[in-house]
């Protein structure tokens, strides 16, 4: 059977076969076009430094081929830079146009160097700058989240369990909640942030090279913790490091989506506790009064996908045995999905939360009796009755029970955590500490960048 040929830089490839083993690349790795970039300046700023002997590139020739890859970086911000079907990938792309650009140059720059460990790398540094903005994102939801509770720290509400109305809470013990599980998520997210920093670049195809290349260097020109300190383990960690990012993000997405859940039950009509911004809030094509919370619940399903995508990371990782393997190309999808995902979740929920109003008059009205029964055992247990004997007293008599003021009953429960001894100032301090440490890093990688690069970093600000 005679089949379509297409020439591309490493050699003729079946055109069905190209469309297969490129799969979505040509697209996604847009997303890593500035990764790859800075990849390759800093790896040709080391080639330009290796001992005389085996030197293939100037000082002078790595700063031209910097001078480049910055025209590239400027184009691709202008959206000009393309990456075709026959460069099957960004490195393939960026090499052309090196090559293009400076000849036998050019052709010099993968020296010592894979794709596999290029695309090691670019995922990399394309997750570091995301995490540090899931993190950014997690800090400024958590922190309207806690404005929202100092705000209606007394208002009471219903606290329920299995749905049911329970004992007597607040609205700023139900919002701190929130921004509680947001900031163990951040740990998680910042767990998952320091294993990624660290420089895959020098593995190679994935057993290194026999030059002495300096790893180091270019981890540091990168900015980087340290080097990853064995190559094949370099690149067998991707994939498992897509998987573990993730899950942490996965995690995020679980509170997001509980959040969701409970904004959709408080603001249904028959509860009517909180009233939803109405720019959030979507109509009917036939109900011409609805006003709908379509936002939240995408919340909920966007966390159903975001789980989808750390399932199928584990089972392309599950399958693959050690050295580079094409499958980790299929990680790259779920990976920037994921992210993405998570990240514009956190964008939308903001300004929500932000804007949210309380109805205080239907979340007082809501406490029936019934919800003090717990707090009038333990006034008996005050009197010295022991508590089973009360616990049966008030059982018997719950008809009698009597109403109390939820507005007092709430300022009673004054233990550490409780609706009137919440630490507001703690949850401020750990959300500082995460805004904090997402400000460091990015100057100090933003610095590194500008350096490697000569121009300030990141471009256009
Ligand atoms: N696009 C490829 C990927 O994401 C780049 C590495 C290709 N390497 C190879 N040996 N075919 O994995």
């Amino acid at each position: 059977m005679k089949t379509a040929k297409h020439k591309t830089t490493v050699g003729v490839i079946d055109t069905d076969v190209l469309a297969y083993t490129a799969g979505r690349d040509v697209e996604l790795d847009r997303n890593l076009i500035t990764a790859d970039c800075v990849g390759t300046a800093a790896h040709v700023t080391m080639l330009a430094r290796m001992p005389e002997k085996c030197r293939v590139l100037s000082t002078a020739d790595a700063k031209k081929v910097i001078t480049t890859l910055v025209t590239i970086l400027k184009q691709a911000r202008a959206g000009k830079f393309k990456i075709t079907l026959d460069d099957q990938d960004v490195h393939l792309a960026v090499e052309r146009h090196l090559t293009a650009q400076l000849g036998d140059l050019g052709k010099k720059v993968h020296t010592c160097r894979s794709r596999n460990d290029q695309v090691a790398v670019d995922l990399r540094l394309f997750a570091k700058e995301e995490l540090l903005s899931v993190l950014a994102e997690i800090a400024s939801l958590s922190g309207v989240l806690s404005d929202f509770a100092r705000r209606h720290a007394t208002i009471p509400m219903v606290g329920r369990t299995h749905m049911q109305p329970a004992m007597p809470s607040s609205v700023g013990l139900w919002a701190d909640a929130h921004a509680a599980a947001l900031l163990d998520d951040a740990a998680l997210v910042l767990a998952a942030y320091q294993l990624n920093d660290q420089c895959p670049l020098g593995a190679a195809a994935s057993y290194g090279v026999p030059l002495p290349i300096d790893r180091q260097l270019v981890s540091d020109l990168l900015g980087f913790s340290h080097p990853v300190g064995n190559v094949l383990h370099a690149i067998n960690s991707r994939g498992k490091l897509e998987s573990v990012i993730l899950g942490a993000l996965t995690h995020v997405m679980l509170s997001l989506s509980r959040l969701a859940q409970d904004l959709m039950l408080f603001t249904m009509p028959e509860f009517g506790y909180f009233e939803l911004p109405a720019a959030f809030c979507t109509g009917s094509s036939i109900m011409p009064q609805k006003k709908n919370p379509d936002v939240l619940e995408l919340v909920r399903s966007r966390a159903a996908r975001v789980t989808a995508c750390q399932t199928a990371v584990l089972d392309i990782v599950r399958s693959a045995p050690s050295g580079y393997n094409r499958d980790l190309q299929d990680a790259k999808e779920p990976f920037m999905e994921g992210l993405a995902m998570t990240r514009a979740t956190l964008r939308i929920l903001t300004p929500l939360i932000a804007d949210m109003e309380i109805n205080a008059d239907a979340l007082v009205t809501a406490f029936s009796a019934d919800v003090f029964a717990t707090d009038h055992a333990l006034e008996l247990v005050a009197g010295g009755m022991p508590f089973r004997d009360a616990y049966h007293h008030v059982k018997a008599h719950l008809d009698e029970l009597e109403n109390m003021d939820p507005f007092t009953a709430v300022t009673k429960k004054t233990h550490l955590g409780a609706p009137a001894g919440l630490d507001f100032d703690a949850t401020t301090a750990r959300i500082v500490a995460i805004a904090e440490l997402v400000s460091a890093e990015r100057a100090e990688f933003h610095a590194a960048l500008s350096k490697l690069l000569g121009i300030a970093w990141p471009l256009n600000r």
